[in-house]
């Protein structure tokens, strides 16, 4: 493998650690100063961690299906899949399931939050049926090899938890101060253009070179908190279960509307605006209770 890609050089730090922090502590140091951690114990307590099993999923819910490229493969399937995984023939990724809509009764294995009251997706004046769309938290399985081999910013301003429930799992993350060598993609910029992060070809992309972010393994219990802007993506050296949560409070609120507000305005021009200002009462309405 090409050793000129800035995810394998040797001297690639690692992420801050902390054992607990508290919701306070939590949104001053980490969310509204935009640097990333992880918490290593703050989910050990969850009763996800140690029932979240390959063996659970199948039992339970190995019934379920979903389509990945194409191909329709059962939760039975895949945990199979994810067990036997190789680096030449990988389980099928990205294989993530919505929460809320597959398994609602699971979340309360996933608790406490770690934003707390300041928490908007688990406010009670959260207005569901206007934020239909956004996905709140998943469950992601993956085995050894597989991976979703490109850098990119997740949607709409969200902040990003991830608790590793079964396996480990490696993070790549770069600041939003490096996205001039990500090559944004002009149709897409919330994507890196770089064609193959791993053995890039730097005749083509040769500012990724000058790219410096940090690498560190995410271990079975361990939670990562990555803020908006923050281009990432992961690689996975075993069975890998992860809960993926996205996070929302009042300082990423305006962007989460904003981008909101684009996507209703292509879906229906007449209603964008009423619903914009429906947004905006409930944002004022929900700071009542942070
Ligand atoms: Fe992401």
């Amino acid at each position: 493998m090409a050793n000129n890609s800035p995810l394998l050089r040797d001297d690639l730090p690692g992420l801050e650690r902390v054992s607990h922090v508290t919701p306070k502590e939590f949104h001053h140091e980490f969310v509204l100063k935009g640097k990333p951690v992880i918490i290593t114990e703050f989910a050990r307590n969850w009763p996800a961690l140690g029932k979240w099993t390959p063996e659970f999923f199948s039992t339970r819910y190995g019934h379920l299906s979903k389509d990945v490229k194409g191909v329709e493969y059962t939760v039975a399937e895949q945990m199979e899949l994810i067990k036997s995984s190789t680096v030449e023939k990988p389980a099928p990724y990205s294989y993530n399931l919505n929460i809320d809509h597959v398994f609602p009764e699971l979340t309360a294995d996933v608790k406490p939050f770690l934003l707390g009251s300041s928490d908007r997706f688990a406010n009670p004046f959260w207005p569901h049926r206007l934020f239909s769309s956004a996905i709140k938290q998943e469950v992601f399985f993956g085995g050894k090899g597989a991976s979703f081999p490109v850098l990119h910013v997740d949607l709409r301003h969200l902040h990003t938890q991830i608790t590793q429930l079964y396996g480990d799992k490696e993070f790549f993350l770069f600041a939003p101060d490096q996205t001039p060598y990500m090559y944004p993609r002009p149709e897409y910029p919330l994507y890196s253009g770089v064609d193959d992060v791993f053995a890039p070809d730097l005749e083509r992309f040769p500012l990724f070179a000058k790219a410096s972010g940090h690498r560190d393994i995410l271990k079975e219990g361990e939670t990562i908190f990555f803020p908006t802007g923050w281009w990432h993506m992961t690689s996975i050296p075993g069975p890998s279960i992860s809960y993926g949560r996205a996070l929302l409070e009042k300082s990423n609120w305006p962007g989460f509307l904003k981008d909101t507000h684009i996507e209703w305005r292509k879906k229906s021009p007449v209603l964008a605006t009423p619903a914009l200002l429906l947004g905006k009462l409930a944002g004022g309405v929900m700071r009542l209770r942070e």
